[in-house]
């Protein structure tokens, strides 16, 4: 077989939820497993490149040949993917990250008597933008979870992040968070590619081979 494109080239991976603490035993998560961003972390590594996967809370094993660093809120994983993205080539968003977080978390254990009526939220930074918008920084590829329009809203955050690529799924009953097969819509700037459905691993490497293509083709 022909070699990768991404043969030695520098992938960081963001994968999993991120957990926005509400008091010292309690938090904010979502329904993300982890799988996506492990598959595309264990694609990459067969491809041959370097990859640091930056995971929120999952309980999957590392791939053989990936270094993982845990983080557990979207202000750890914001902080540990722009320190290392600038020695990057490529960046992949799989993480489904909290877009607010807890104004004022409690540092004690909240009582059930003293438990407000509303819980004022605060936003996040947005990882994949912030990135994206790095003077020479790596080529990005985001992710769109939609359960309504799903070309139209991912578009929009192609544009809006200001992406080189991104992979649009469909989510909510049953589809796409927290199961073994996914479809994927790929989209840049004049183009777009379905991938799947198919089991997340070969899911990722067909998106590491379209992402090798585009990633050439841009250089
Ligand atoms: O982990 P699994 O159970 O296998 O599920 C996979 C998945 C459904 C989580 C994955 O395929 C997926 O869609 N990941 C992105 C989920 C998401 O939060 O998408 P979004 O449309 O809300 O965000 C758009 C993009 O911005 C994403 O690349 C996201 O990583 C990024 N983002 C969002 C908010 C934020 N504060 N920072 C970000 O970088």
């Amino acid at each position: 077989s022909r070699p990768s494109a991404l043969q030695n080239q520098s992938i960081l991976i963001t994968a999993g939820p991120t957990r926005e603490p509400i008091d010292a035993v309690r938090f904010i998560a979502n329904r993300s497993s982890g799988r996506m961003g492990f598959a595309i972390a264990a694609a990459a590594a067969t491809a041959g490149s370097q990859v640091t996967l930056i995971a929120g809370p999952s309980a999957l094993p590392t791939p053989p040949g990936v270094t993982r660093i845990d983080v557990e809120t979207a202000l750890e994983m914001h902080a540990a993917t722009l320190t290392r993205a600038a020695e990057a080539d490529i960046f992949v968003a799989a993480a489904a990250v909290a877009d607010y977080r807890v104004a004022e978390p409690a540092t004690n254990k909240v009582k059930k008597t003293d438990a407000p009526s509303s819980l004022p939220l605060t936003a996040n930074p947005d990882i994949v933008r912030d990135v994206a918008a790095m003077p020479d920084g790596p080529f990005t590829l985001g992710f769109a979870a939609e359960t309504d329009d799903l070309l139209e809203h991912a578009r929009g955050k192609l544009a809006a992040k200001g992406l080189d690529m991104i992979a649009a799924n469909q989510v909510g009953d049953g589809l796409g968070f927290d199961v073994d097969e996914n479809r994927l819509e790929v989209l840049w700037t004049g183009g777009g590619a379905t991938l799947g459905p198919m089991p997340k691993r070969r899911l990722a490497a067909a998106l590491i081979e379209l992402l090798g293509e585009h990633w050439h083709a841009a250089r």
